[in-house]
């Protein structure tokens, strides 16, 4: 479907929980979330229904992220659920890594099509500064690659003041042919701030000191606002996720759904349609197409970051 301002919209990012293992510092609370009662998170049944609506739309491209997704019961089956509707053209997952590796059969027998995992460093005492957790960094970088070569892995590295000594070592990381890496600016949503002096020029201006034929390569490597580049020294690519200092909106193709069924035109906004209300008044998909319509509808045209602090709500529970 096509929004006002001519963009299609095929792209519909779905939530799992506000839960997550980790506590990155621009993400969730220290405290972490209050618990929510199990009836306000969407059943899988419940997102297969709006997965179903969102089709009969052409939005056929779905996003599973958290919170920690992997921290919810058999995320393995939603993957197959999904993947059995008609027209489902890929379901790819957004994940810390921490619980990747020993659901990554499952994953991939349930027919994930991609993974990104979340690294913002390689130096322990960093990780476990930001995340407010100490598990190693050895757990995350072994799924990445165990998972490299039997489906596309994207590491996602946002770009922090305390971390700014690790972008050769993390850019390094796609050394493998089967990782990308990407540099994220920090969006000031929830508990992120937007830093002036971390964009991803600079970091393109260190890594050429490495890699000085590093180059963009026209590539679109999954379905999101990343560009890519490449250099002879690198077999994976380096991507740059840069909403803050070059905004893409012009060309935004998504929706948000939070793991309790709020639908979200725009990650900047707090504005959302209840697509459970809707689905537990017993109302048919004809109700659940119009508020998809809507929803599309009010999409903004653009961000607000330059203005404002965006949304209120922590990352974790819009999912990224
Ligand atoms: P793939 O490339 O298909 O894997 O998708 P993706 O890059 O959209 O997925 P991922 O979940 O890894 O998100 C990476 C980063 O991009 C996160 O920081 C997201 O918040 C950010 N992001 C994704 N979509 C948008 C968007 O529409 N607008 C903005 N501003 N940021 C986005
Ligand atoms: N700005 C940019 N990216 C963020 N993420 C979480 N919070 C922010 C923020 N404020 C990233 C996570 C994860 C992805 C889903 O979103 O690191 O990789
Ligand atoms: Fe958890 Fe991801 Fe948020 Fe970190 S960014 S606390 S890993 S949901």
């Amino acid at each position: 479907m096509t929004d006002h301002y001519g963009r299609v919209i095929r792209y519909l990012r779905i939530s799992l929980t506000d839960r997550c293992n980790l506590r990155c510092r621009y993400c969730m609370p220290a405290e972490g979330v209050p618990l929510r009662r199990h009836e306000e998170i969407l059943r899988y049944e419940e997102i297969v229904e709006i997965a179903k609506a969102a089709l009969s739309l052409d939005i056929d491209t779905f996003k599973l992220t958290g919170g920690e997704p992997l921290v919810r019961r058999d995320v393995p089956a939603l993957v197959a659920a999904l993947k059995n509707l008609p027209g489902t053209r890929q379901v790819t997952l957004t994940t810390n890594g921490l619980l990747l590796g020993g659901q990554l059969e499952a994953l991939l027998a349930a027919g994930l099509d991609a993974v990104n995992v979340s690294l913002d460093t390689l130096d322990d005492g960093q990780y476990h500064a930001l995340t407010r957790r100490d598990y190693p960094v050895a757990a995350v970088v072994a799924a990445v690659r165990q998972a490299a070569g039997r489906l596309p892995v994207k590491v996602n590295a946002v770009l922090l003041p305390e971390t700014a000594d690790q972008w050769l070592a993390l850019a390094n990381l796609a050394a493998d042919p089967g990782v990308d890496v990407r540099f994220i600016e920090e969006m000031p949503i929830g508990k992120g701030e937007a830093d002036p002096n971390l964009t991803a020029d600079r970091v393109l201006a260190v890594l050429r000191g490495r890699w000085p034929d590093l180059a963009p390569c026209g590539e679109h490597r999954g379905n999101g606002p990343a560009h890519y580049y490449k250099a002879a020294g690198l077999a994976g690519r380096i991507g740059f996720i840069d909403a803050v200092t070059h905004r893409f909106c012009a060309s935004c193709d998504r929706l948000r759904l939070t793991c309790t069924g709020t639908l979200r035109p725009c990650l900047c906004y707090d504005d959302g349609i209840d697509l459970r209300g809707i689905l537990r008044s017993g109302a048919g998909p004809e109700a659940l197409q119009k508020a998809i319509r809507q929803a599309i509808a009010e999409k903004p045209e653009a961000h607000c970051f330059g203005a404002r602090h965006g949304s209120q709500q922590t990352m974790n529970t819009i999912g990224g």
